[in-house]
This record gives structure tokens, C-alpha cells and sequence, in this order.
């Protein structure tokens, strides 16, 4: 049954009716405009559809909007401060971390919401969490160093 959602989406309150099984990619991506989360295998496995939820990461696709009902939501389009990139995202321009880029808002939301959930995550914990993104282009020697450049970026 359709119901009326209501959220915070990058700062701003968005309220969207629909079904509440409804993947939550879906209605960011067609409801909200919000593109930058991809859509990869739908079943989350590739996590190219990685935003924050109550500052942890999540796949989008396999989220529902029900379950992000009265919560805050962020995207790779609410990073960056104006015109200063987040310093994942710019690490990642930095080391060139892409080939295609259909992996890399997803890569940048994991790695934004590892600082977002440990004040001070071990390398173990990085390589655990990028595990579970796959870029299909094999880019990871360079994304792992953009990874590490996040990291140090934020301990500054
Ligand atoms: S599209 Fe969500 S994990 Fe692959
Ligand atoms: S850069 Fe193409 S999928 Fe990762």
C-alpha cells in the first residue's frame, strides 16, 4: 500500500509517497534526481549504490525507503561543501581512481561512511570494507591508495 515517506536527504527535507518496499535506490534515483548512486546488480553485492544512512553505509537497493522513514540520508551529490570537494572525493581525483566511474560514488560513500562509523579505522578495516565494492574495470591498486589518502586526509 502507497504511504507518505518523509526523510532528510543532503540537508534538506524531502517527503515522497509511495510504496515503502520500494527500494530506496529507486526513489532517489527517479523520484528525487538523485543519479549519483548506481545501480549495479541490485542485489547487494556491488555496492555501487552506496549512500549513508544515519551516517552508516548502505546498499541502496536492497534498503527500503520504509526503512529510511524519519532518517538522514546522504549521497555522494551532498559531500562536497560547494565548490571544495570532500577530501575522498578529492583523493580520488587525485590518484586517478577510475577508469569508467561507475564504481566510484559508491567507493567514496564506503569509505566516507568507514570515517563516518570509527573515528580511526585500521587497515584491516579498510581492506574488509572495500571488499565488498566491486569496480568492474579493476581500478583497485589506485582506489586502494585514494582509500589511504581519505584516511590520512582525515586524521589532519
Ligand atoms: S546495486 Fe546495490 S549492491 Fe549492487
Ligand atoms: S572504474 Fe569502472 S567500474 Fe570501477
Amino acid at each position: 500500500m502507497v504511504q507518505t515517506i518523509s526523510f532528510k536527504v543532503n540537508g534538506q527535507a524531502r517527503t515522497v509517497t509511495t510504496d515503502p518496499e520500494r527500494p530506496l535506490l529507486d526513489v532517489l534515483r527517479e523520484e528525487l534526481q538523485l543519479t549519483g548512486a548506481k545501480y549495479g546488480c541490485g542485489d547487494g553485492q556491488c555496492r555501487a549504490c552506496t549512500v549513508l544512512l544515519d551516517g552508516k553505509s548502505v546498499a541502496a537497493c536492497i534498503t527500503s525507503v520504509g526503512d529510511a522513514a524519519s532518517k538522514t540520508i546522504l549521497t555522494i551529490e551532498g559531500l562536497s561543501k560547494g565548490d571544495t570537494l570532500h577530501p575522498a572525493q578529492q583523493a580520488f581525483l587525485d590518484e586517478g581512481a577510475f577508469q569508467c566511474g561507475y564504481c566510484t560514488a559508491g567507493m567514496i560513500m564506503g569509505v566516507v561512511g568507514l570515517m563516518s562509523e570509527k573515528a580511526n579505522p585500521s587497515e584491516g578495516e579498510l581492506l574488509t570494507r572495500l571488499q565488498k565494492h566491486i569496480c568492474r574495470c579493476c581500478s583497485y591498486p589506485r582506489i586502494l591508495k585514494a582509500a589511504r589518502r581519505s584516511l590520512a586526509a582525515a586524521k589532519k
